[in-house]
């Protein structure tokens, strides 16, 4: 082990917290309190000067060990975030309860009125309708680009009419849920600072679920912010709600302020079950990836399949895998499949599996399989669902750590019903 410099899994085991601090105690200890007691009012005024962004803190202060109120931070979220902060290689990150909280909390932070956000397309049903049914409620012009269009579809959606002008985002889910489609990190950001001015950089915003942290850095390619369900890898076991903002710490700034005001701060408990799951992370998401690789596989030669979609397989040629190629790690353990025989075949094979359970959210250890036309993409426009290419044969596998051959055991059996 360098001591200078040691691997993330090996920090996760003791960055940002002291035992000794704690009668001991090798694991935090969880800490349910809603407020913090200061020796001094004068502590207090400086501390609320720099959490609220009044004024930056200076040098000589050190407030690593100072709270005040639960819906601020709280000593559990401080050890998470540190540890967070790491895998994504960050300088800061914080934690929400939900992943749409920290999602929203970004476009509440840095969006104004007459602002123009570009998105990629398909992504997650709920950040659709964000972006398109509330955003628009406050001025804020969407403009998505379809992820099967390539870098040309970003391109184009930036040539559109007062796009560029009024540019202050691009925000792009990479892979997509549920196609599996790549955005092109490095071109959004460098046609980011193309559109940039002196008073307003065009941020770009990457939704890391499906790999990261550790099958893709965002930040690595020059991303702003690095935003993540951790609901899914991150917590890894189907067991709790959470999300993740990682960035510089002078934009953290900004989205920890919305946090505080609007109150999606993570409970002290979530923080605490997360800081144990990232202990796991990197042996869960790698035994993931494994079986997922022998399930593709499988699939692909199955005749009532009609197409995969997964990152394993894409082909050399391809835009795509030139994209993968250049920004991500690993193919993670998404797949997802287009049955032949339609919306009647999705519906008899997901009705007749038994060790997959039929249940949306994905990256828990256990094994989850849905259909995403009407479950976790009911809420996108029907139009704007079929043009991203969600179509009613597919079905989404999110894959756990079963043993592999009872996974396939499993698909094959209900398969078998599709006919
Ligand atoms: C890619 C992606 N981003 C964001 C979210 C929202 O996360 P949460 O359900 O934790 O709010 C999800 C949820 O499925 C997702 O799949």
């Amino acid at each position: 082990m360098s001591q200078t410099n040691p691997h993330p899994e090996s920090e996760m085991m003791r960055l940002g917290y002291d035992p000794h601090l704690a009668s001991g105690s090798v694991k935090p200890p969880i800490y349910l309190t809603s407020t913090f007691a200061f020796k001094r009012v004068e502590d207090a005024e400086q501390y609320c000067q720099v959490i609220n962004n009044l004024r930056p803190k200076r040098e000589d202060e050190d407030f690593s060990n100072t709270y005040i109120y639960g819906r601020d931070t709280n000593p559990n979220l401080a050890v998470f975030e540190k540890r967070m902060a790491v895998w994504d290689g960050s300088e800061a990150c914080a934690v929400f309860d939900s992943g749409m909280a920290a999602i929203t909390a970004v476009f509440m932070a840095f969006l104004n009125p007459g602002d123009v956000i570009v998105f990629s397309e398909p992504c997650y049903g709920c950040t659709d309708f964000v972006l398109k049914h509330i955003l628009t409620r406050f001025g804020i012009r969407p403009v998505g680009f379809r992820l099967r269009d390539g870098n040309a579809g970003l391109r184009a959606a930036l040539a559109q009419p007062g796009v560029s002008e009024h540019l202050r985002m691009i925000y792009a889910e990479t892979p997509s849920n549920p196609t599996n489609a790549m955005a092109d990190i490095g071109e959004c950001v460098a046609l980011a600072r193309k559109t940039s001015r002196p008073d307003r950089r065009t941020l770009v915003a990457i939704d890391n679920t499906f790999l990261g942290p550790l099958f893709q850095r965002p930040s690595d390619h020059g991303a702003d912010l690095t935003l993540y369900s951790a609901t899914k890898y991150i917590g890894g076991h189907s067991d709790l709600l959470a999300g993740v903002c990682a960035g510089p710490v002078e934009l953290l700034n900004e989205v920890k302020l919305m946090r505080a005001m609007f109150g999606t701060t993570c409970s002290p408990h979530t923080a605490w079950m997360l800081t144990r799951s990232l202990e796991t992370m990197k042996l869960r998401m790698e035994a993931q990836q494994a079986g997922a690789r022998v399930v593709a596989d499988y699939l692909a030669r199955h005749p009532a399949v009609e197409r995969v979609y997964y990152l394993g397989h894409l082909a050399a040629g391809d835009e795509q895998r030139a994209i993968f190629d250049r920004q991500c790690l690993g193919a993670g353990s998404m797949i997802s499949i287009d049955l032949k025989g339609g919306k009647a075949a999705a519906f008899a094979f997901l009705n007749n599996l038994k060790l997959f359970h039929l249940a949306v959210s994905l990256g828990g250890n256990e094994s989850l399989a849905e259909h995403p036309a009407t479950m976790t993409h009911a809420e996108v426009d029907p139009e704007d669902r079929i043009e991203g290419g969600i179509t009613d044969a597919m079905v989404r596998l999110s894959i756990g750590i079963e043993h592999p051959d009872d996974l396939i055991a499993d698909l094959a059996q209900a398969l078998a019903h599709c006919a």
